[in-house]
């Protein structure tokens, strides 16, 4: 593909208006891999799972986190030097440091911390009322990961870090913020104060006592960078990307997949009768524990299913270190290249009738017939989710409880949009209303009075 300039402007808006058509286009004219040079660089895209696999997985080496081009520049502003951008012995090291705040026995650890802050949330609300579900399940994410990574309770400063996300959110889905950082436009002065505002927050949780005061992950992220050799501002540079990524990449894309899942469930009365039966079945009324996730079965395939139709990652941009073949086509060192997972878990090849939300997909059977790198909300190879398992217990959780109280309906009028920036979000939020279930109670006495 090439652009004359004009047509590149024109082209860029329509990309924006619907991206997702646009690019099913491309794909439906030019084949399951196609070069589209952009602003100056030679980008290549792809969504095909052997290919996916040859760029994630088999020839990964050849493949690395990128620091040009448009999405990767709003990125690195955002979350620096921090795990997800990072490449090389940097990032090894840094992996290395994070993993075991992700290990089974600390996973498990965290399953009581998610319930009580979802409870929490729930107490607050009541039937007939209209909420965004978007900012709910953002909010109660973010206040997860805060306490059970950095044991932070971010009362006021969740808040602050919230909305300077959103800001930062808003400005970069404007065309402007794509300008070059020479050329300052209204959006791109919005972005850098949003970035000020999280800087603030994060640099405060570095500068408190807490963080020395031997919290597992705070302090070996501290002693990483110690034993890094780098002191001063670059040591505290360092923190600060990797406490930004943790908190975004931790909080944000679980949010999304739990509100698109609502959103879904919404529309698909005969899977949200399946999944009450099963909730009233396997927690018989009580809060759920860790225990009893081996057995929410169908709760999880929801969940995948809602992951295959939004996944929250759209894409998973690459940059070419070294000359790679791919598929049979050459790509050359320091082309750009982007993954577009949202377009393989939307192709017919791979899913059947693709636009339907159907859970049985990720039945026990049905999973294993699904072909490698076909389905990927996590990424894959090295680079996978190091936060895979936490989102899965936590939404599994968060969904849980709070089906098991209460039905979300859509309420008329209301939309959902799709925001494709940082990651697949709902646009403008989601405002649905909350219906309260009958209680366990209710249904033995109202099971009582019909015999
Ligand atoms: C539904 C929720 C989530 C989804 C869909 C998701 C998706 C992804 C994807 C696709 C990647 C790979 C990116 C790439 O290859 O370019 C990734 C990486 C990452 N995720 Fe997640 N994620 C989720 C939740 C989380 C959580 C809860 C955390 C932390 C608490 C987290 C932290 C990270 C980090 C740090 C990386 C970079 C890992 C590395 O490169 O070593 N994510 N995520």
């Amino acid at each position: 593909v090439t652009y004359h300039p004009l047509s590149l402007l024109r082209y860029a808006k329509r990309v924006q208006r619907d991206p997702v058509q646009r690019i099913a286009e491309r794909f439906d004219r030019y084949g399951d891999l196609y070069r589209a040079p952009f602003l100056g660089r030679d980008v290549y895209v792809l969504r095909h799972p052997a290919h996916i696999q040859d760029v994630l997985v088999t020839q990964a080496q050849r493949f690395e986190k990128p620091s040009a081009g448009l999405m990767a520049r709003q990125l690195r502003r955002l979350l620096g030097e921090g795990l997800l951008n990072s490449n090389g012995e940097l990032w090894r090291r840094q992996r290395r440091l994070i993993q075991p705040a992700f290990r089974k026995e600390s996973l498990r650890a965290y399953a009581p911390l998610i319930v009580e802050h979802t409870c929490r949330v729930l107490e607050g609300l009541h039937d007939g009322q209209q909420i965004d579900v978007a900012q709910t399940m953002m909010r109660l994410t973010l206040r997860i990961v805060s306490k059970a990574l950095f044991e932070l309770e971010l009362d006021g400063e969740v808040e602050r870090f919230g909305q300077a996300m959103a800001a930062f959110r808003a400005a970069f889905s404007r065309l402007g913020a794509a300008l070059p950082d020479w050329l300052p436009s209204p959006a791109q002065r919005r972005a850098l104060r949003a970035l000020a505002d999280v800087d603030a927050v994060v640099y405060s949780v570095i500068d408190s006592p807490r963080m020395r005061s031997g919290h597992h992950l705070l302090s070996a992220l501290l002693g990483g960078v110690e034993s890094g050799g780098m002191v001063g501002a670059g040591q505290r540079k360092q923190l600060r990307d990797e406490l930004v990524t943790l908190f975004i990449a931790g909080h944000e894309t679980t949010a999304n997949a739990l509100t698109f899942t609502w959103h879904l469930l919404a529309q698909h009365p005969e899977v949200e009768a399946k999944l009450h039966a099963e909730l009233d079945q396997v927690l018989a009324g009580r809060v759920p524990d860790v225990n009893d996730l081996p057995r929410l079965v169908y709760a999880e395939q929801v969940l995948s299913e809602a992951m295959r139709l939004y996944p929250p990652a759209y894409v998973l941009p690459r940059v070419c270190v070294e000359e790679a073949w791919v598929g049979g086509y050459r790509i050359p060192k320091d082309a750009d290249v982007i993954v577009r997972i949202y377009h393989t878990h939307h192709d017919a090849r791979w899913f059947a009738e693709p636009e339907r939300f159907d859970p049985e997909r990720f039945s026990h059977d049905n999973r294993r017939r699904i072909p490698p790198c076909a389905y990927l909300p996590f990424g894959a190879g090295s680079r996978l989710c190091i936060g895979k398992n936490f989102a899965m217990l936590e939404a599994l959780l968060i969904l849980a409880c709070t089906a098991q109280q209460f039905s979300l309906r859509a309420v008329p009028g209301a939309r959902l949009g799709l925001d494709m920036a940082l990651t697949l979000a709902p646009k403008d939020g989601l405002a649905m209303r909350l219906e309260r279930r009958p209680s366990r109670a209710d249904f033995t006495l109202r099971s009582q009075l019909a015999t």
